[in-house]
């Protein structure tokens, strides 16, 4: 039988500000993956709330948050056996000064001397973070 598993995607604002969608997507699609949703939306605090749920008592939250809020974010939806970990490895290191060249983090992104850690891409770290992160962005997907 063939895997259904999911991972909520988002490329963040400074990856739409750079002009960079075209060629995060390329980099799932010439994996292999399919997109089961792609969508461009202005994340609110409420949903930063529970999309960073683990992080909302850290120091960086307000950070995070005026970064997150700063655009627009594209949404995505994708599938494929294994494409959790795929996508995390794609991604690269939290922090782009330590992110492998050949990653998205790596060949994108940099320390632009503000404190801000701006990574480009947000990727789920299980198929049970990629469950709950799907109901949160789009719940007409959500599994039972
Ligand atoms: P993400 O959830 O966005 O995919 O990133 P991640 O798993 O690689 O990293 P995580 O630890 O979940 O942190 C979430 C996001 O918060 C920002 N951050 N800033 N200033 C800091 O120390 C700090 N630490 C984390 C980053 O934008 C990170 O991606
Ligand atoms: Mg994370």
């Amino acid at each position: 039988m063939t895997s259904t598993e999911r991972t909520l995607i988002l490329i963040k604002p400074d990856g739409v500000e750079r002009g960079l969608i075209g060629r995060i997507l390329t980099r799932m699609e010439e994996r292999g993956f399919a997109f089961d949703a792609i969508e461009l939306r202005e994340a609110s605090p409420e949903i930063l709330a529970a999309h960073y749920a683990e992080h909302t008592a850290k120091p960086f939250y307000p950070g995070l948050v005026a970064y997150m809020t700063s655009g627009p974010v594209l949404a995505i939806v994708a599938r494929g056996a294994q494409v959790v970990a795929t996508f995390r490895t794609t991604a690269g290191a939290t922090d782009p000064v330590k992110a492998a060249p050949g990653t998205i983090r790596g060949d994108f992104g940099r320390d632009w001397g503000d404190g801000e850690i701006r990574n480009l891409v947000h990727g789920s770290d299980s198929p049970e973070s990629a469950k709950r992160e799907i109901a949160i962005w789009f719940p007409a997907l959500a599994d039972g």
